[in-house]
């Protein structure tokens, strides 16, 4: 299994650079083409086989206050799976590339699939709350094939909290990662007309 596809020169490359500059960088070049379909596949097999479940939101107990903020459904990667485990030593990388240039002292890593049905959404949030210095850096995966701007699903990114001007908008094809400040960038996801498939995960402190 071709698990590692970092590079040295990847690793210490633009993005380290973009996160330090403005808290958010989207980078192709950590996770291989092979992977990331591999991925791909192991996503939409848990989705159609009904092991995605509804995902919860903070202290938001209430299911119809929850349907109102998110509409994605999820499963944590496990490394019982070599394909998960594999994405899972792709972020070791990154977590110790961002430790040995950023000094951000992450210590652990957890992150799950999740499946946007067509009319899902999340809307603006906060990954973590200022200053609690749990999750302290975002990152999001993406898994998706021929992804069209009619498809909706994108990801905006706000420069600060309160900021109400979109900064960046990715869209959310395949082998694309989005790294973002936990505690600094809030994130929404548009609304997605087809199903959406990502990996969302977070490293502590
Ligand atoms: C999240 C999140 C963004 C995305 O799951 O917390 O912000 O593009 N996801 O899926
Ligand atoms: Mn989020």
């Amino acid at each position: 299994m071709n698990a590692l596809a970092v590079s040295e020169p990847l690793i210490r490359g633009n993005w380290i650079n973009a996160l330090a500059d403005t808290g958010w960088a989207v980078t192709h070049a950590l996770v291989s083409p092979e992977l990331a379909v591999q991925l791909r596949r192991e996503a939409i097999d848990l989705h159609e086989n009904g092991y995605l479940s509804r995902a919860g939101v903070g202290r938001a107990e209430d299911h119809a206050l929850l349907s109102s903020i998110r509409r994605d459904k999820t499963k944590w990667l496990s490394r019982e799976s070599a394909v998960q485990a594999a994405y899972l030593d792709v972020m070791e990388e990154v977590r110790l590339a961002v430790n040995s240039s950023l000094f951000m002292g992450l210590f652990s890593y957890e992150a799950h699939f999740a499946a946007y049905e067509p009319g899902a959404f999340y809307k603006r949030h906060m990954d973590a709350f200022k200053g609690a210095r749990n999750r302290v850096l975002s990152s999001v995966f993406y898994l998706n094939e021929d992804w069209l701007a009619e498809d909706g699903g994108a990801l905006a990114i706000y420069a600060d909290e309160t900021s109400t001007e979109i900064a960046d908008v990715v869209v959310p094809e395949l082998g694309t990662l989005v790294l973002f400040l936990s505690e600094d960038i809030p994130p929404e996801v548009l609304p997605a007309n087809r199903d959406r498939y990502s990996i969302a995960g977070w490293f502590r402190v």
